[in-house]
């Protein structure tokens, strides 16, 4: 008798679903994958030539087991109620009203997802939290699950997701570890064989690392507050340097070969961005803050607070170089996503960097190879959530979007320019024509380099006055 085909669902096709189950799909082709998501045009792209998210390579994976084995549909009941393996990858933002506005996550979406599970289950169901939630959230969602189950049983697991974006597809080739985390009752080691036995298809066996629930929880966010400590530990230092003549890439490649510290991680920029390092220590801080323990609560603040102290520096800078004003001044603005290899922009440094010059009256020209025109303008006219206030939004500063263009190249957005800001590390800015950028630039002519892409020396060869952070003035 054959054996019947395992079925996943994934509920949520973002940036995490979307990348993940593609290739869980392309791995195991005996099984079968259904990405669900309420969202009609996110799904209506996945199935489209243009899928919603750029990320080297998911073309290429999409294509191969695209209604084979993969199938994207905004039916989330049907496919949820037939599935054995049920990834709950939906979005866990901060919450910006009510208790805990401004650092807990907002679990709305996963809490109607859960209920959505209970409604429409017939046949006992593995629920795997993909989404990066606080510690103890497996806890809540069991008793929603479990609260009118009909007999049906399910077993919860955590399996937090360690991909960055722009590499996704090769984390996921090559994950560093698969994180599994259940129940310590024989049902739910069960369910974690089961859910090992699919990543086992092409992760390495002593890769694929098994704890308990909480453990599992709290490591993603552990993970995460690490990575971006140490970013905003050089970034500190980076102030140092310009205070003392060091070079701070000097500085990191110094620090970075003692083996116990490590090269990587360890570069200096204008700031962190992405959708979850700050959304991911807030929920920390919260939790700790919940659990009484106020100095480490205090502690993991500090990593944000030196984020925010970094954007506004360089803003600063770039103002003060100029003679203090900027008013009426065009900046050529390259880069707007968050990191290279994306078109993401949430939380993208360059959205306060750019507000912060427009509120000095800068004109601005854009440009980014993937984030559109109707982003930026999107991103540049919210109102920013300040976590520190959540009671306030920030009120609309007298943002003139008229100030703002968005042009499609490079030399277009330096033309007739006074300045020249790098916000994202993308390759092709290391490769332009700097001298023809000069040429066509007002003098003096000014490079604010956020992510250390260009070669300080040649650009002041030019002629070029030249800010790279952390590096000698
Ligand atoms: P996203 O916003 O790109 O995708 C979430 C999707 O879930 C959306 O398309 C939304 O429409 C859908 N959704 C919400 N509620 C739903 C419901 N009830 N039913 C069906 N669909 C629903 O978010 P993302 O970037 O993919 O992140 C998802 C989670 O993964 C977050 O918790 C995040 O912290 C975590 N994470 C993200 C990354 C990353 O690189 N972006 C990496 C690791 C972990
Ligand atoms: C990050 C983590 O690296 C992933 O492991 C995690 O799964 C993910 O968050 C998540 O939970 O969402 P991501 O935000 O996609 O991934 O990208 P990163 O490469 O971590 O970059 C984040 C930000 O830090 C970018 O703005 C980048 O420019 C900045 N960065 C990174 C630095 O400023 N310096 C560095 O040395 C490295």
């Amino acid at each position: 008798r054959r054996k019947k085909m395992v079925k996943i669902c994934c509920i949520g096709a973002g940036y995490v679903g979307g990348p993940t189950m593609a290739v869980i799909a392309l791995k195991c082709p005996s099984i079968e994958v259904v990405v669900v998501d309420i969202s009609v045009p996110r799904i209506t792209a996945w199935n489209s030539e243009q899928l919603p998210i750029y990320e080297p390579g998911l073309d290429e994976v999409v294509e191969q087991c695209r209604g084979k084995n993969l199938f994207f549909s905004t039916n989330v009941e049907k496919h949820v109620s037939e599935a054995d393996i049920i990834f709950v990858s939906v979005n866990t933002p901060t919450k910006t009203l009510g208790l805990g506005a401004g650092k807990a996550a907002d679990l709305t979406y996963w809490e109607s997802a859960a209920r959505m599970i209970a409604d429409v289950s017939k046949s006992d169901k593995i629920v795997v939290e993909k989404s990066t939630v606080p510690v103890k959230t497996a806890e809540a969602i069991e008793r929603i699950l479990t609260h009118n189950s009909k007999g049906i049983k399910f077993q919860i697991l955590s399996n937090p997701e360690f991909l960055a974006e722009g590499t996704a597809v090769w984390d996921l080739f090559n994950p560093d570890r698969v994180l599994i985390g259940g129940r310590e009752t024989p049902d739910g080691q069960k369910a974690i064989q089961a859910l090992k036995k699919v990543y086992a298809n092409w992760v390495p066996e002593e890769r694929i690392l098994t704890t308990n629930l909480w453990s599992a929880e709290l490591s993603k966010l552990a993970a995460n507050a690490l990575l971006a400590q140490r970013i905003s530990s050089i970034n500190a230092m980076s102030a140092l340097c310009e205070a003392t003549g060091a070079d701070v890439s000097q500085v990191s490649h110094a620090v970075g070969k003692d083996s116990r510290i490590g090269p990587k991680f360890l570069n200096a920029s204008v700031g962190f961005g992405g959708s979850c390092f700050q959304k991911d220590i807030l929920n920390l801080v919260y939790i700790c803050e919940c659990n009484g323990l106020a100095e480490v609560a205090d502690y993991w603040k500090q990593v944000i607070k030196v984020n925010d102290y970094q954007k506004n520096r360089f803003v600063n800078r770039i103002v003060s170089s100029m003679f203090n004003t900027v008013s009426g001044k065009k900046i050529g603005v390259l880069g707007f996503a968050f990191k290279k290899d994306t078109g993401d922009t949430r939380e993208t440094p360059a959205i306060d960097v750019c507000k912060g010059l427009l509120g000095d009256m800068a004109r601005l020209s854009i440009y980014d190879p993937q984030v559109t025109d109707d982003q930026i303008q999107k991103d540049l006219t919210m109102n920013k959530f300040d976590w520190d206030h959540p009671v306030h939004l920030q009120p609309m500063s007298p943002i003139d979007i008229k100030q703002v263009s968005v042009v499609w190249d490079a030399y277009e957005a330096a033309k007739d320019a006074h300045g020249l800001c790098i916000l994202t590390e993308w390759d092709e800015f290391k490769i332009l024509d700097y001298q023809r950028i000069f040429d066509n630039m007002q003098k003096p002519a000014f490079v604010f380099d956020g992510c250390n892409v260009v070669n300080v020396g040649e650009l002041r060869e030019i002629g070029f006055i030249v800010y790279s952070i952390g590096k000698p003035m």
